[in-house]
């Protein structure tokens, strides 16, 4: 008889992958990775005021909330699981200036919106985000100086704000400046004043990123000359996270953040497989954005598109992920 080179099941085919993924019981059994709504953190956008709710143009869904509003909004996500929240403050063009002294003034709107989001919901793991850009003239993370960012004296300030933000009861801080040295800075100056219980996200490998740009515009805070090159890390690199890693380790960080997510997959598997430390990704503005922007067009499915790609960054070595999605994935899974 001819063989018209169809295979043979006796002799070839032992091995038939698809067998595990015959029924929804089965798949569910060999299934690797798991999404839970408690790997997730909900970044938030807060603005001075009352009763404001105003939605991001570039980010459908997202609002920036007055204190008042955003309460409300945390004590919604909490019924619906979520239990972590990274509050950002957008401040108007009069409260910036060079040195960002906004940031710690205790009177400042941001910290007393984060001391009353511990008062009212003790419960919650709030983060918050350490950097120069929302109180910045410059738009800057760091201090200018005829054009250039002075490190070392940035640190100065990033501790004050750190100080600041550990007094209106954080949990969790995020610097996000990618200044060297600052998580030593900052570890040092918490546990001299007794903020030993605070802990450090690092934004360890920040990447220069296009994919920053939805969130720019929701906080005012892009850079007003110049781009950030100079301190977040250049895409093409992946060994500096390595070295990054190894000194926010050193430095005492409790938490390692890779961000990007969706373009650094790579970089979170490095880090996940080279560090003992629970590794967190960023899941930004403008990953949110691509996929809000494409549904609206009717060319994906944004809830499939979400679960994927939010599955694809925990499998990929992410323990903990900031999404944008994380209150639609908490409505989709109740
Ligand atoms: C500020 C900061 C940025 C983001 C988080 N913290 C923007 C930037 O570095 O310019 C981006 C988050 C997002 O795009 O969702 N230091």
């Amino acid at each position: 008889m001819v063989n018209f080179g169809a295979v043979n099941n006796e002799d070839m085919m032992l091995r038939r992958p698809r067998r595990n993924r015959k029924s929804e019981a089965v798949r569910n059994l060999v299934e690797e990775t798991s999404l839970s709504v408690k790997d997730l953190i909900f970044p938030l956008f807060l603005i001075d005021g009352f009763n404001k709710k105003v939605e991001v143009n570039s980010m459908p869904g997202i609002f920036r909330f007055s204190q008042d509003q955003l309460l409300r909004e945390i004590e919604e996500c909490m019924k619906l699981g979520i239990r972590g929240f990274d509050v950002f403050p957008a401040y108007p063009e009069s409260l910036k200036n060079e040195a960002a002294t906004e940031s710690y003034n205790p009177e400042t709107f941001y910290l007393k919106a984060l001391r009353e989001i511990k008062k009212q919901f003790p419960e919650v793991c709030l983060m918050s985000d350490v950097a120069m850009d929302p109180y910045s003239s410059d738009g800057h993370d760091g201090l200018v100086k005829d054009g250039k960012i002075l490190n070392d004296e940035t640190l100065e300030i990033l501790g004050r704000m750190s100080l600041a933000q550990a007094d209106a009861g954080v949990d969790i801080l995020g610097p996000s400046d990618m200044m060297d040295g600052r998580v030593g800075y900052i570890r040092s100056l918490l546990d001299e004043s007794g903020f030993t219980d605070t802990s450090i996200m690092s934004y360890t490998a920040k990447y220069a990123s296009a994919f920053y740009g939805p969130f720019r515009d929701a906080l005012d805070s892009a850079p007003k000359f110049g781009d950030k090159k100079t301190y977040q890390m250049n895409p093409a690199n992946s060994q500096e996270a390595l070295i990054e890693a190894a000194l926010d380790t050193e430095e005492g960080a409790d938490f390692l953040m890779v961000k990007p997510a969706l373009s650094y997959l790579d970089i979170i598997k490095l880090l996940s497989e080279n560090s003992p430390l629970p590794i967190a990704a960023y899941n930004v503005s403008g990953e949110y954005s691509m996929i809000k922007a494409a549904a609206r067009q009717g060319w994906l499915d944004s809830d499939r598109a979400m679960q994927e790609v939010l599955l694809s960054i925990k499998r990929s070595g992410a323990k903990i992920i900031l999404s944008y999605f994380a209150k639609e994935f908490a409505t989709l899974s109740k």
